[in-house]
């Protein structure tokens, strides 16, 4: 019996060492390509779906969309939604809390810069400057007139928001552009 305590146990801390492992590589992968996986927190979320205005069968792109929380929370009010996540494991996650949550929305492997987002209507955002420059200079002109875009913390260059939700704490503004 004291043996099988014992064997449960050493899988419960190898299975905690694997996805603390796994975490670890996520976020690297992450920050390597531009923007490490850094969650934007629920009532954060909130406030953003809600900025966002979706309306049923909107295409909603999340471009790095971590765990899928976007995509999933867009998805629940009816939208075409599509997370696309560059890092394995965080991918992977993603998959998983769509799976156990039976959650809808697709969540696809991917980098960004890779996928067509002609089509949205919305696009949520929370990439670190870098990154933001480079969407504005690649991806803006390919999209359609009127696309929103929410950046959780970071602006858009050479665009002017047409609203922002200043917050208190430490993650930062919401800003919304329309293209
Ligand atoms: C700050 S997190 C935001 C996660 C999610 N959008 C949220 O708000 O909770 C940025 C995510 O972008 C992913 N990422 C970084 N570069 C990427 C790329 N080139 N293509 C797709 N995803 C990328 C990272 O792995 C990370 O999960």
């Amino acid at each position: 019996m004291t043996d099988f305590f014992l064997f449960i146990f050493l899988i419960l801390i190898l299975s905690i060492n694997i996805f603390i492992f796994m975490g670890f590589i996520g976020f690297f992968t992450g920050a390597v390509s531009g923007a490490p996986f850094v969650p934007t927190g629920s009532k954060t979320v909130e406030k953003m779906i809600r900025f966002a205005n979706i309306k049923a069968s909107e295409k909603v792109y999340d471009l790095g969309c971590g765990d899928g929380r976007i995509v999933f929370e867009a998805s629940r009010l009816g939208a075409n939604a599509v997370g696309i996540e560059i890092s394995f494991p965080v991918y992977w996650f993603a998959l998983l809390r769509k799976k156990i949550f039976k959650e809808k929305g697709e969540i696809r492997r991917g980098s960004l810069w890779d996928v067509d987002i002609s089509d949205a209507d919305v696009i949520f955002v929370y990439l670190l400057p870098k990154m933001m420059k480079r969407f504005s200079e690649l991806k803006i002109s390919t999209l359609q007139k009127g696309t929103r875009i929410i950046s959780h913390g970071f602006e858009l260059p050479g665009y002017t928001p047409v609203e922002i939700i200043a917050r208190e704490g430490s993650q930062g503004r919401i800003l919304k552009y329309i293209v």
